[in-house]
């Protein structure tokens, strides 16, 4: 079994020496002095569980520990504190509040390493539930809807080879992420992860900016530069936005692709690079082909291992999930009496169709979490009012009376009372609609 990643949290080094009995087979000890500390490793890994030790502590510093664990709450936590202590009442809130357990110090070692075992099997549990992590585990997919479930295997199967892999999918649905997913779960995954915009850099500067330049190959160039393929050596290049690559390019890297070499510019010597492509587009690259934009056997060399991630209007089951991700993600940026989403928020967010997917929904709950006023996240605060399901807590049939009805009125009202025009607009006959308008007892 590998060694678990364990967050030791303690200002004294004697509370921390307790972690050397813990069996380094079992537990991989990461040790923080200060909150600080503890911020970096988290940024660095990712935990299951933390250990908070406090045998001394001040109840004044209790309300900055808990606004700590609340940021952190992903993780289980389990704390050790002083015999007492849980008398401060404090103390008491935030072992109650945050903590999966707590023990009494001094702290036998074996009870230790049972709780810290029951903590992060809880905490798998809960990952289980959801929550994915590439084998590098520092960054996690969420979702488990089947189309999700499909993707990630996906990921683990085109991680194992090394050819290239077209990623594609409608923007903010998660391309990147797919693709330093399968980086980090490749054999690559201590090499760099390059990204490159092909969108984004002017047509004149992208050649060298992906192959390089030697000194003096054009005005500007100063300086020999190694490009962004080179700079991805023994790593993955993501070249995002495949389909705005100029062609002559494309003719590149292609070349590129068939003998893993490349041309600096202003170079006559090639140079053999050890990268791995994956490429992502929003836009169909078939139609490009056809359309004579994107080269056929650039087009089919890549698509060797293509990769389809859905929209999120297409993966609802996924919404909640993602929704309860990010306003833990962004814990320290909602004021601690906000606790979550209403019902009718989370309603909204199921029947919004999410143009920009999982990036329109990271923003849309950033906005929620510095606007809404209450304990609960509403639809308003989501800029999702119009969603707002309140007034639809009926039968589907009343729902479909009322949608009727208003469409009705409401075509009258901007055909300006005229019943043909009104017809017109609504795709039926103006003898249906007269006998719609008496149903609904609507005047002319
Ligand atoms: N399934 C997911 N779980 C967690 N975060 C996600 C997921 N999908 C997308 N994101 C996040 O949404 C944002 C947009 O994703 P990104 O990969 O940049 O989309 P794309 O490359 O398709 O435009 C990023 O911040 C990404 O981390
Ligand atoms: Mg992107």
């Amino acid at each position: 079994m590998n060694a678990r990643r364990l967050l030791c949290i303690s200002p004294r080094s004697f509370d921390i020496a307790l972690c050397d009995q813990l069996p380094a087979s079992e537990w991989d000890v990461h040790v923080a002095r200060d909150l600080n500390a503890a911020r970096r490793l988290l940024g660095e890994h990712s935990f299951l569980v933390g250990l908070l030790l406090l045998s001394e502590i001040d109840p004044g510093r209790c309300a900055e520990f808990d606004d700590f664990l609340h940021a952190h709450d992903t993780l289980e936590w389990v704390g050790g504190f002083k015999p007492g202590a849980l008398e401060l009442p404090a103390c008491r809130d935030l072992i109650l509040d945050r903590m999966f357990d707590h023990l009494t110090m001094p702290v036998d070692a074996q009870r230790l390493a049972a709780t810290l075992g029951h903590a992060y099997g809880h905490a798998t549990l809960r990952l289980g539930s959801g929550r994915h992590e590439t084998d590098a585990g520092s960054l996690a997919i969420v979702g488990r809807s089947p189309a999700m479930a499909r993707l990630l295997r996906q990921v683990g199967r085109i991680a194992k080879v090394d050819a290239p892999a077209l990623v594609c999918g409608e923007s903010g649905s998660g391309k990147e992420l797919v693709a330093q997913a399968i980086h980090d779960a490749s054999r690559r995954s201590n090499g760099p992860f390059v990204v490159v915009n092909c969108g984004a850099i002017p047509a004149a500067l992208i050649q060298s900016e992906l192959f390089g330049h030697e000194k003096g190959s054009f005005t500007g160039a100063g300086r020999q530069t190694r490009g962004l393929i080179e700079a991805a050596s023994g790593g993955t290049v993501f070249l995002d936005e495949i389909g705005d690559l100029p062609l002559e390019l494309q003719t590149n890297l292609l070349r590129f692709l068939q003998e893993s070499t490349i041309d600096r510019v202003g170079s006559t010597r090639s140079i053999r690079v050890d990268v791995r492509v994956i490429a992502a587009t929003n836009v169909d690259l078939e139609t490009a082909v056809s359309a004579g934009a994107f080269r056929k056997d650039l087009f089919y060399r890549l698509n060797v291992l293509p990769l389809w991630v859905p929209p999120l209007r297409e993966r609802s089951a996924d919404i909640e999930l993602l929704a309860q991700h990010f306003f833990h993600k962004f814990g320290s940026e909602r004021s601690r009496k906000l606790k979550g989403f209403s019902r009718r928020a989370l309603i909204a967010m199921a029947a919004h169709d999410w143009p920009g997917n999982v990036r329109e929904l990271i923003n849309r709950i950033r906005r929620a979490m510095v606007l809404a006023e209450g304990k609960l996240i509403q639809p308003a605060d989501l800029g999702l009012e119009h969603l707002d399901a309140a007034p639809i807590r009926v039968p589907l049939d009343e729902a479909r009376m009322a949608a009727e009805r208003h469409a009705i009125s409401g075509s009258l009202q901007y055909a300006g009372r005229n019943v043909s025009h009104a017809a017109k607009q609504l795709g039926i006959s103006r003898m249906t609609l007269y006998r719609l308008m008496a149903k609904h007892r609507i005047d002319a």
